[in-house]
């Protein structure tokens, strides 16, 4: 049985003050809770910060990005070490934000995907079509390049430690959110790439989460799909009460 897995997804919003006011709210309500595992992922700069309010409870962290490297002349970058040693355990990477905007291919994303995984980091790596693509019948082709070229290498233990995030494009900051069927169908074509490179005990041990518009009206149908484990939550999860609804929902 995979266990479902909600991360929040904060992106640059939320100052260090705004982020103890969130942590704080949604530790009344989810500190002890362990039905489902919930992640925050604040920017780089409240990491330190919700490290510190959520390390006595079942509340995780994780990050939005890294670099592949250890250390070195990269000015701007953050290493998995220093990730790590904020007690980061989650890491989003390709999310289609950096794809779009920074330039980020799936080899960059393999790269960093790997350097997580040497850290003992978990990646959660996000795959998306764009509307157009949609619209050009290439959801299958965009998302098998993407799966297999943001894992290349990957042994099967070093998958199953990652998370998978389908987040159409279309739907993301978008409110127009994919049917539950759409977003199913993709899952499972997700699981049936992965069963082809390794088998299938593998790819039905990884964890697909849906990301794109998830709110609490649509979360329950859509975490009740078969190849649904959860949700990369953007704006719905800067809200305490929308975020604990949608995290109660995948119960
Ligand atoms: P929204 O929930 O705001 O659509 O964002 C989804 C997302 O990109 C999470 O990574």
């Amino acid at each position: 049985m995979r266990k479902k897995i909600v991360a929040g997804n904060w992106k640059m919003n939320m100052t260090t003050a705004e982020a103890t006011a969130l942590v704080n709210a949604l530790k009344e309500d989810l500190a002890n809770f362990r039905d489902v595992e919930v992640v925050l992922c604040p920017p780089f700069t409240a990491l330190a910060t919700v490290s510190e309010l959520v390390h006595d409870t079942h509340l995780d962290l994780g990050a939005q990005n890294m670099h592949w490297a250890k250390n070195g002349a990269y000015t701007g970058e953050i290493s998995a070490g220093m990730l790590r040693e904020l007690y980061c355990h989650y890491v989003i990477l390709g999310h289609s934000e950096r794809r779009q905007y920074f330039g980020e291919t799936d080899a960059i994303v393999n790269r960093k995907t790997q350097a997580a995984l040497a850290s003992s980091l978990h990646p959660i790596v996000c795959v998306g079509e764009t509307l157009q693509e949609r619209e050009a019948g290439k959801v299958e082709e965009v998302i098998t390049t993407q799966v297999q070229g943001s894992l290349a290498g990957l042994s099967a233990k070093e998958l199953l430690d990652s998370v998978i995030a389908y987040e159409p494009v279309w739907a993301i900051g978008t409110g127009k959110t994919a049917t539950s069927d759409q977003a199913q169908e993709v899952h499972a074509l997700i699981r049936q790439i992965l069963t082809k490179a390794y088998d299938a005990t593998v790819a039905q041990g990884v964890r697909i989460q849906y990301g794109g518009s998830v709110k609490p009206s649509n979360a329950k149908e859509l975490f009740s799909m078969p190849d649904i484990d959860g949700g990369l939550i953007g704006g719905a999860a800067l809200d305490a009460k929308s975020f604990i609804d949608i995290v109660r929902a995948a119960v």
